[in-house]
Formats: structure tokens, sequence, C-alpha cells
């Protein structure tokens, strides 16, 4: 992608505490930035919550093809006490992941120095992985449908879709991903053959068919329940892991309490495909009982602020970043957790700022 002219971001704030932490992550941008003689333009949009209590809507018309036409969306959090489970996180998260085919969600799953890991024994050398969770298929598709709803003979039909396209197109890009990566050069099939004994058999099929064509990779499997076993006793073991969109989602909640924390993890809702857009956010959520307050833990959005810049071609600002917040993380911060980091969020921005310099 071109440096030469602005990059446009669209920010979605969102619900609870997503407008404080993105306002951290654009408050280093602008930093960044400066320093390294970038520009961009932001366009602030108001979905979320709030927006839906106001108007009844999710999603506005025409706000899909407007951004269809930035270059990459940084999103706060969505989930908003007052709005029934489902609601916003279809109607707004998973719409915007479908509709834009942001066909991956990569999630690093890295413990910096100084951040403390529950696992006893581990530090930064064992807890540097990657999982690349397909995002667009499998239970989250929303087939299904009640049949004699709220009687003593109801039925619930939840359907997992599986396409070959689909696998295959994640697959890939993992493979492809795990060359670019200057690790172990191992990529993990985690699913579950042994059940899912047509879903997970395609998946199965589409990754041995794939890994002939990448020979200096050494294709891996786990079953799901195994891998989050291994994830706690040998989490050094891994490299990049490819697996489902329901199972990614769950172990990389895992994953991210290795880390450090739900203040910590941070992804990217990935359209690889020429002109595609990409949307990155904390992996946090809206933490609704600690908005307003100024506690929360901003750095897994300056996280994936950073994950924006490299997306978007700025690698060095995106470097810069990552050592910032390894500084900060490192020698500043008491904890991870929201209220106990020794700062304020908005100090934790201002000393990422301050560290973009060393
Ligand atoms: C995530 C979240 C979402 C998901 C929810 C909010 C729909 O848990 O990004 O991991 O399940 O994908
Ligand atoms: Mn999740």
């Amino acid at each position: 992608m071109s440096t030469s002219k602005n990059t446009k971001i669209a920010v979605i704030g969102g619900d609870g505490t997503g407008p404080e932490v993105a306002a951290e992550a654009i408050k280093v941008l602008e930093a960044v930035a400066s320093l390294e003689g970038f520009g961009y333009e932001l366009e602030h949009l108001d979905f979320g919550g709030e927006r839906y209590l106001r108007t009844g809507e999710t999603l506005p018309e025409g706000a899909m093809d407007d951004l269809r036409r930035v270059d990459a969306i940084f999103l706060g959090a969505v989930g908003h006490p007052d709005v029934p489970p489902g609601i916003l996180e279809k109607g707004l998260l998973l719409e915007l992941r479908f509709q834009l085919d942001q066909y991956i969600n990569l999630r690093p799953v890295k413990l910096f120095p100084g951040v403390e890991t529950p696992l006893a024994g581990k530090g930064p050398d064992d807890i540097d992985f990657v999982v690349v969770r397909e995002n667009t298929e499998d239970m989250y598709c929303g087939t299904g449908g009640f049949l004699k709803k709220g009687t003593p003979d109801e039925v619930a039909i939840q359907s997992a879709v599986y396409t070959r396209k689909g696998c295959e197109r994640c697959i890939r890009w993992a493979f492809e991903y795990t060359r670019r990566r200057d690790r172990g050069k191992m990529l993990t099939l985690v699913a579950k053959t042994n059940v899912l004994t047509f879903g997970h058999d395609l998946w199965w099929r589409t990754f041995q068919e794939v890994a002939t064509e990448y020979p200096d990779i050494k294709p891996d499997y786990n079953h799901v329940d195994a891998c989050c076993m291994w994830m706690v006793k040998n989490p050094e073991y891994f490299d990049v892991i490819v697996t489902t969109n329901m199972f990614g989602d769950i172990i990389t909640d895992l994953a991210g309490i290795l880390q450090g924390g739900m203040g910590v993890a941070a992804g990217g809702n990935l359209n690889p495909d020429p002109g595609g857009t990409s949307m990155f956010e904390p992996m946090g959520g809206s933490a609704p009982k600690y908005t307003g307050q100024n506690v929360i833990n901003p750095i897994a959005a300056i996280n994936a602020m950073a994950m924006l810049l490299e997306h978007t071609g700025h690698d060095s600002a995106a470097t810069r970043v990552m050592s910032a917040v390894t500084h900060v993380t490192g020698t500043k911060m008491k904890s991870q957790a929201a209220g106990r980091m020794g700062y304020s969020t908005t100090q934790i921005g201002d000393l990422v700022v301050e560290a973009l310099n060393q």
C-alpha cells in the first residue's frame, strides 16, 4: 500500500471503554506519524449501543460502502449492558467481518518482558505464537432456527458451515504467514476431526493438500481439547496455529490470559485480497463496569494500532510503537489489570508516546 498519500482510518470507538482505549491508540498514532513523517485522516463513526438505543440501527445505510473506501478500520469495543446479547455482536461486529469478507482473524500471542503470566516458570521466550482464526464461517454464519419454540417439544438448530473455498483461503494464508515468520516454521491445524467427521474432515483434507505446496513448513495437528492442555503445559511448542472460527474464538481467550490478559491482547480482522478493508481491535470487550473511570488498560488498543500501521505499510512506525509498548510494560507498569496498572489509562498513553522517542 502506498505511503505517499494520507492513510485513511475509520474509527469506531464503540461501547463502554472502547472510546477511551481508542483515544490512547490515536494519541500514539498522532505522535508516531509526526516522528515518522506520514499523513493520516481519521473518520470517527458513532456506531454502537448508544446509537442503536437512539435510532434502532446498528449500521446505517451506506456505511458499508464508505468503509470499503478507507485503508483500515480501528474498532474500540462492542457490547452494551442495555442491549440484549447478539444484537450488536451480530449487527455490527460480525456484520463488518462478514460484509467486508475479513476472512482472517490474526491474533498474535506474545508475552512482553516484565508482564506477568499465570503460567509458572514460563517467560517471554516460551510464549510467542500466533493464532490464525478463520473469521467468516462455522457456527458464526447464523444458519439455524427453532421448531415449536417455547413448547416442551422445542427444537433448536445451529449449523456449522464450512466451505472448501473458506477453509482453503485461510489455510493457505496461514502457510504464507508461517513462512514469513521467523520462528519454528511449523503450522498446527487445530480442529476436532475425531468428532466433526464432515466439517473438520474437509479442513483436514484441505490442510494436507495445501501443505504439499509448502515443503519448508512442518504441518502439525492438534485436537482442540489437547491444544488447550498443551498451551498451558508447553506454550513454547507452538509457532502458528490455524483453526476454525469458534475454536479460534475460544482458544484465543485462553491464549490472551497467557500473554497478560485482555488488557494486552489485540487482533486484526483481515481481508488480504487486493482492495480489501481490514479492521483492528483490542480483544478486551467493552468492560462496562470500568467505563469513564480512566482505569482501563489501553495497551491492547495501542498494540492493535501497531498492527494497523504494519498492515497499511508503515512498518517502521509499527516497530517503533511495539518497542515503546515493550518499554512501558517492562519498566513502568505494575500490572496489566484494569485499576492496578500504577497509572491511569491516559497516563499509559502518555508513557508510550514518551517512549517513542527512545
Ligand atoms: C471476539 C469476540 C466476538 C467473537 C464476539 C463479541 C461476537 O468474542 O472477537 O473474539 O465471538 O468473535
Ligand atoms: Mn472472543
